[in-house]
């Protein structure tokens, strides 16, 4: 298969930047077999990052596989405010980092900081000690973290799943077949997820620490700070109670 004949066949496939997809694959793969794989599985709707095995996030390429949630661009709009928030971080996490894009990012833009990154699917995380730079953890939110770090993260940001359950069919089909549904299902009003990270955030976060996330306008619950807006999402923070 000719390059042009790969753009001719993602164009039939409906893919709406065939060029640049061909380019990112005839990039990843030197193997005329492997190039022609590539194609049809991205033909058959598999998103381009996990056909070619990366993602660009922010300064970094995080690593991808099949069945791994694909980091969302929208999501490198929580990376300036979270740094200008604490420049000074030494503790930093990522609670669901997935593949480590946050996670990664931020270890790479304060390169004094200890970064942890904590998920519950295991495949996502094969894929973040790929992409590298930070602690990897496997479990739930804040109880996969080290408790030595218990009360001393100067910065806690998180992408977490906050699609409402009813609107799971909103997402892109390619995404919404090839994603684990605990990726993006949010429950009932999309807050499930924000709900059980705020419950322990106060005794994780250090005095002066604040939780950074990104959400839809209208889910910013009471008691978040806005910081930064971008269309429809917003990057809110909720800062440590004074005890
Ligand atoms: C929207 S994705 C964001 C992933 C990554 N931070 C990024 O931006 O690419 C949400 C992540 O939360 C993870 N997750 C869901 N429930 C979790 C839990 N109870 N504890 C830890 N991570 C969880 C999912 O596995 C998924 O990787």
């Amino acid at each position: 298969m000719t390059f042009d004949e790969a753009v001719l066949a993602l164009r039939a496939a409906g893919c709406v930047y065939a060029e640049d997809e061909a380019t990112a694959i005839w990039e990843t793969y030197d193997e005329p077999s492997l190039r022609a794989g590539a194609v049809t599985d991205r033909s058959s709707g598999r998103p381009l990052e996990q056909v070619v095995g990366w993602a660009q996030f922010g300064p970094v390429r995080v690593a991808l596989a099949p069945g791994v949630f694909v980091p969302r661009r929208r999501a490198e709009a929580l990376l300036e405010p979270a740094v200008a928030l604490k420049p000074d971080a030494r503790v930093v996490v990522d609670l669901g980092c997935g593949a480590g894009a946050l996670a990664a990012s931020l270890a790479s833009l304060l390169p004094s900081a200890e970064v942890h990154g904590v998920d519950v699917d295991e495949a996502a995380l094969q894929c973040a000690r790929r992409t590298g730079g930070f602690h990897v953890h496997h479990g739930s939110w804040w109880s996969g973290l080290p408790t030595s770090l218990r009360g001393r993260v100067d910065l806690a940001v998180a992408y977490l799943p906050h699609v409402p359950t009813g609107n799971l069919s909103d997402i892109h089909h390619d995404f919404r077949a090839h994603e684990p549904d605990l990726s993006v299902d949010g429950g009932p009003d999309g807050l499930d997820p924000l709900r059980a990270v705020l419950a322990d955030a106060d005794s994780w976060l250090a005095p002066r620490g604040a939780f950074v996330t990104l959400l839809a306008r209208q889910q910013v619950p009471p008691g978040f700070e806005v910081v930064a807006e971008d269309g429809d999402d917003v990057v809110v923070v909720h800062r440590r109670a004074r005890s």
